[in-house]
């Protein structure tokens, strides 16, 4: 009797490969929750920090372990002067994801603690992997920072220790404190990009740690997937599209022309909400209200066109403004250069990909899937004078 022909699931789509207690997508109803906290709750009430603990610890911390923690992070915020003058090396004209994901590598070898680490679980190196994670999650911001101050020609702004982890990407960033509105809207665009179950970059990571790889390796393998445009690349892509289409009245004929043409929307649809993205609804409140703030209203009403033809025309297979839709517009609308989007996610995920990893491994099994191979099961060997 011929085998079973194994089926087989292009892209994993669906399938359910672990478990985890970090973060659930409700993707028929569009919520999201982390350990049960509810991301409008965490978006109001929380900060980064606290987030970050409660993604790792599995508990909101209380007042002393938390400001015990925002010190711990605050205090790895420096990076070594080698690791400075690499990015220095780097041609300005690089893509800030590919920035970060070298120095993020260039950090590794400075880290006393990578040494005796790798090729052991988190429970045999609980402490020393803590101690990579937080300086990883603090130095990834100040990576991103020195290198968008230099390729401006500007003087690098060290890092201080009194601001918030958002207020103090941005300061390094602008060389002036940020004000109070600005801080808060970059802590809840930290907030909404945290964790997000196993999307492809937390999947990515995961990959590598099973292997028993470190911290350093999983993250840069994070970065890398995540720059893609299919995943946090969107955010980029979605607002080129709005300066694009330039004004509310050209958005029809534009998505019209686009979808006749098969081309993807950036900002719209996934893999697991087949409604609206929560994140995508809380940063469409703030983008509107920037917009307002900043004379921008254009771009807005720009975007609220797009979105309603979408949803008219795909709203019912499923697809909905998703968070890469509004978060270039507040990041635009902050001043943030676009090709700084895609970091700012991958510098919010990195504590969601660190605590699914110490998840992960806490029963770790190699992942190594099968793929069904329909190639030809026998070939005779040609030299190669005879070969056509
Ligand atoms: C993120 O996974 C996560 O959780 C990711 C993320 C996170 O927090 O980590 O939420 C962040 O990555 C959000 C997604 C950002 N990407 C984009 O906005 C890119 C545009 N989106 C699409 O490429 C797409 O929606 C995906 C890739 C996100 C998901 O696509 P799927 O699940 O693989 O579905 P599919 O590509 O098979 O599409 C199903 C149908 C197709 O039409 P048919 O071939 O059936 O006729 O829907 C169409 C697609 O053409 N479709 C779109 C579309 N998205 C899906 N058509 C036009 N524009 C789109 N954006």
């Amino acid at each position: 009797m011929a085998s079973e022909v194994p089926p087989v699931y292009i892209g994993l789509k669906g399938i359910y490969v672990a478990k985890t207690a970090l973060s659930y997508i409700d993707g028929e109803r569009g919520r999201l929750i982390y350990r049960g906290y509810s991301i409008e709750d965490l978006a109001e009430h929380s900060s980064f920090e606290e987030v970050t603990y409660l993604l790792w610890f599995g508990k909101l911390p209380n007042r002393k372990e938390l400001e015990e923690f925002k010190e711990n992070l605050s205090r790895e915020r420096e990076i070594p002067d080698d690791v400075v003058d690499i990015l220095r090396k780097l041609p300005k004209s690089s893509h800030p994801m590919d920035v970060l994901k070298t120095g993020v590598a260039a950090l590794g070898p400075f880290d006393p603690d990578l040494p005796n680490i790798w090729g052991q679980h988190i429970h045999e190196k609980r402490t020393e992997n803590l101690r990579i994670a937080i300086r990883i999650l603090s130095k990834m911001p100040t990576i991103m920072a020195y290198f968008h101050r230099m390729r401006e020609g500007k003087e690098i702004v060290r890092p201080r220790t009194d601001l918030s982890h958002a207020a103090n990407f941005l300061y390094m960033m602008w060389g002036r404190e940020p004000k109070e509105i600005e801080a808060k809207l970059m802590d809840v665009a930290l907030i909404l990009h945290a964790d997000h179950g196993f999307n492809a970059s937390t999947f990515a990571c995961l990959v590598t740690a099973s292997t028993l790889s470190d911290l350093y390796s999983a993250v840069v393998t994070g970065i890398s997937t995540l720059k893609g445009p299919l995943h946090g690349g969107a955010n980029e892509q979605a607002l080129k599209m709005l300066m694009e289409i330039g004004s509310p009245e050209r958005a029809r004929d534009y998505v019209k022309a686009k979808l006749e043409r098969k081309e993807r929307i950036m900002g719209f649809g996934h893999r697991v909400y087949k409604a609206y993205d929560p994140r995508a609804r809380i940063l469409k409140k703030y983008a509107e209200m920037l917009a307002k703030e900043t004379g921008q209203e254009n771009l807005f009403n720009t975007a609220l066109e797009v979105e309603k033809v979408m949803i008219e025309l795909l709203g019912k297979k499923g697809i909905f403004p998703n968070v890469d839709f509004y978060s270039g517009q507040v990041y635009h609308m902050l001043g943030i250069p676009t090709d700084i989007f895609t970091p700012i996610f991958a510098i919010s995920r990195t504590s969601g990909w660190i605590g699914h990893v110490f998840e992960y491994w806490e029963e770790n099994v190699l992942i190594r899937p099968r793929a069904l191979y329909v190639g030809p099961m026998e070939a005779k060997y040609i030299p190669l004078d005879e070969r056509l």
